[in-house]
Formats: structure tokens, C-alpha cells, sequence
């Protein structure tokens, strides 16, 4: 069982927190291999580290927190771990719902409907309709998820809420995105040591900070999130700015 505020583990002060942190949940199969077991495996020992990354996320004061469960460039996988990871996702939302409600969780789900289950949007869209009220951390489900996609998607939407000719601007994409109340991403965080973006929350990352951490998907745990924070931290964010403060 999962506590949230666990009095064995406490959080830590940060100086800053950031609003809105991007997580590439990566390094599920590479830990089921390690193991001697099957790649699905690794994906059901995830279930716990997003608990553990969204209580850490929630109780260092983060507003939103967005997770990559599966993205556009997913269907590309075997028919079988595709069809495992969408029963999956399906199951994790259906199990992990009530206890997230208890702790204030709002769900949200950015994505496309192209392709995925119907059964995979029903969930998603069952969870958001119980959690609406929820006034804690912000979880957002990135599933059939691709950064590239919700931009064209965007920029259509755009040109059929508009008359014609009207000009393309940052806010009115912003404005049709898939959730289009998340703020930039601060701090984008991928975890099995991969150094890219794979496609995620490109819009919305322009100015985030990148941390890459070493640990598996599954090993994740709070810790790694403060972990990720801390260093968030250290950073010094300009934004183009010049600054003649001296660097760290
Ligand atoms: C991330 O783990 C989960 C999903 C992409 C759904 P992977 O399945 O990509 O694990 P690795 O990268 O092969 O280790
Ligand atoms: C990114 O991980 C997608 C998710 C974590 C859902 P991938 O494992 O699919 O990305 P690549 O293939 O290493 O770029
Ligand atoms: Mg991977």
C-alpha cells in the first residue's frame, strides 16, 4: 500500500518547485530483461513508481504532473504489447482511481482519439468526469500521445473555431491544445537513461529544463522524484534573458 505523506519518509524543503513537470516513464522492458522476465512484466511493476512519482510530485507542491504512458510511435510495438499495454492502461486507471481521488488527484488525459480503444477513451474520460472536483496535483495521461500530432491537430482545430484568414498565433494553438489549461513545462524528466524527447509535450517543453535520470521506470520511487527536484534547483532559467550573475 502506497501512503501518501508517509511519516518514514519525509519531504524534503525545495526552494522552488516546479509547476509543471513532463515524465517519460522509460525502461520498463529493459528492466523485465534484466530480470530474465517478460517485457510485460516490467510494464505491471510500473504501476507502482507512477504512484510513487505522483505522491512525491504532490507532496512537494507540484501543480501538474504529466506522464507518457504511450505514445503515437507505441503502435509500432508487437500486436501483443500493444494490446497488453492498452488492456493496461485501462486496468491501472480502473484500479488506481479511488486512491488517487483520495488524494485529491484531478486525471486528465491529453491524446489523440485516432486509433486508440474506445474502451481505453471511455476510462479516460470516466476518470476525469470523477476527479473534476479535485482541487490537488494535476495528473495528466498522456496515451496515443505524440508532441507532433497535437500540434497539427491544434493548428486544425484552430482553423475550425476561426473564420477564414484568420491568423495563426501561439495563444490560439495554446488554446486548442489537448489540454490546453497545462501550463510550459518546467522541469521534462525521462527516467532509463535515454537522452531524447521522444516526440513528448514538444510544444509545451520550448523552455523546460532536461533531466535525465539513470534509474529504470519501475525502481522509481519519491526519493527520485526530489531527486529530480533538487537538481531542477540548481538551474539557473533565463528564458533569453542575459544575466551577468555568475554561474553556477
Ligand atoms: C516504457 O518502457 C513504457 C512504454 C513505452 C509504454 P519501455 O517499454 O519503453 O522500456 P524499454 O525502453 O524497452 O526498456
Ligand atoms: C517513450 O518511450 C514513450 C513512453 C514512455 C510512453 P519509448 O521507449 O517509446 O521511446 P523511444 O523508442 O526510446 O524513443
Ligand atoms: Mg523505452
Amino acid at each position: 500500500m502506497i501512503l501518501l505523506k508517509d511519516p518514514a519518509r519525509p519531504t524534503p524543503e525545495f526552494s522552488s518547485t516546479p509547476r509543471h513537470i513532463a515524465m517519460v516513464m522509460d525502461g520498463n522492458g529493459r528492466w523485465a530483461n534484466k530480470r530474465g522476465l517478460t517485457r510485460t512484466e516490467g510494464h505491471r511493476a510500473g504501476e507502482q513508481a507512477l504512484l510513487e512519482a505522483v505522491a512525491g510530485a504532490s507532496e512537494a507542491g507540484v501543480e501538474n504532473l504529466t506522464a507518457y504512458a504511450f505514445s503515437t510511435e507505441n503502435w509500432k510495438r508487437s500486436t501483443e504489447e500493444v494490446r497488453f499495454l492498452m488492456g493496461y492502461n485501462k486496468e491501472v486507471l480502473r484500479r488506481q482511481r479511488d486512491l488517487l481521488m483520495e488524494w485529491n488527484v484531478k486525471i486528465r488525459w491529453a491524446g489523440a482519439v485516432r486509433k486508440l480503444w474506445p474502451s481505453v477513451v471511455n476510462e479516460l474520460r470516466a476518470a476525469e468526469e470523477l476527479t473534476k472536483n479535485n482541487t490537488g496535483l494535476v495528473l495528466t495521461m498522456a496515451v496515443n500521445y505524440g508532441g507532433r500530432q497535437e500540434i497539427v491537430d491544434a493548428v486544425n482545430k484552430s482553423l475550425d473555431t476561426k473564420v477564414s484568414r484568420q491568423i495563426i498565433t501561439e495563444k490560439l494553438i495554446q488554446k486548442n491544445l489537448y489540454v490546453p489549461e497545462l501550463p510550459d513545462v518546467d522541469m521534462f524528466l525521462r527516467s532509463s537513461g535515454e537522452l531524447r524527447t521522444s516526440n513528448f509535450m514538444l510544444w509545451q517543453s520550448s523552455y523546460a529544463e532536461m533531466i535525465f535520470m539513470d534509474v529504470l521506470w519501475p525502481d522509481f520511487t519519491r526519493e527520485s522524484m526530489w531527486e529530480a527536484i533538487t537538481e531542477f534547483n540548481r538551474r539557473q532559467r533565463r528564458f533569453g534573458q542575459a544575466s551577468d550573475a555568475p554561474l553556477n
